[in-house]
């Protein structure tokens, strides 16, 4: 399905009814160029969760944040400076992933090999300087 986000602010809506539809255990892959709107789509998912989302950084020097909600614990990931898969092994990325919790991946192309047709994804294109296509 696609939807056009007008806004940072309307991409943070998208993703708190998004959120509605996840379950335990679910694995979401997020596509999409640096500065294409990743991390504000987790802040809206945080904001639905835990209901508070201003916090919410990309955790691209320490690969994963974690979040605790009463529902799930959730894991915000960011691969951008994985050069290497073993890293994540090596943090014990497969813990995270059949944890129970929700994951979020932002550049999941880095390690493709641990993901399969089971992961949902969300792709998001940048339009303008406002507008995003999300592809979900
Ligand atoms: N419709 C939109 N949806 C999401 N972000 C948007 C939108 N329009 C403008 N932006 C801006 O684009 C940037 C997205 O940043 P970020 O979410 O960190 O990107 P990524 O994590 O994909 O690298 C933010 O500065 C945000 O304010
Ligand atoms: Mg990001």
């Amino acid at each position: 399905m696609k939807y056009i986000s007008e806004s940072e602010k309307d991409t943070i809506k998208f993703a708190e009814e998004y959120a509605k539809t996840l379950k335990k255990g679910d694995i979401i892959l997020l596509y999409g160029d640096l500065g294409s709107g990743k991390t504000v789509f987790v802040k809206g998912i945080l904001q639905y969760f835990v209901g508070d989302s201003k916090d919410v950084t990309s955790p691209t020097f320490t690969i994963v944040n974690e979040y605790n909600s009463d529902k799930f614990n959730i894991y915000h990931f960011d691969f951008y400076r994985v050069q290497n898969v073993n890293e994540l092994y090596n943090i014990g990325i497969e813990e995270y992933l059949y944890s129970g919790g929700i994951c979020f991946i932002e550049w999941p192309e880095r390690a493709e090999e641990l993901f399969d047709k089971n992961c949902k994804t969300i792709k998001i294109t940048k339009m303008n300087d406002n507008q995003r296509l999300i592809e979900y």
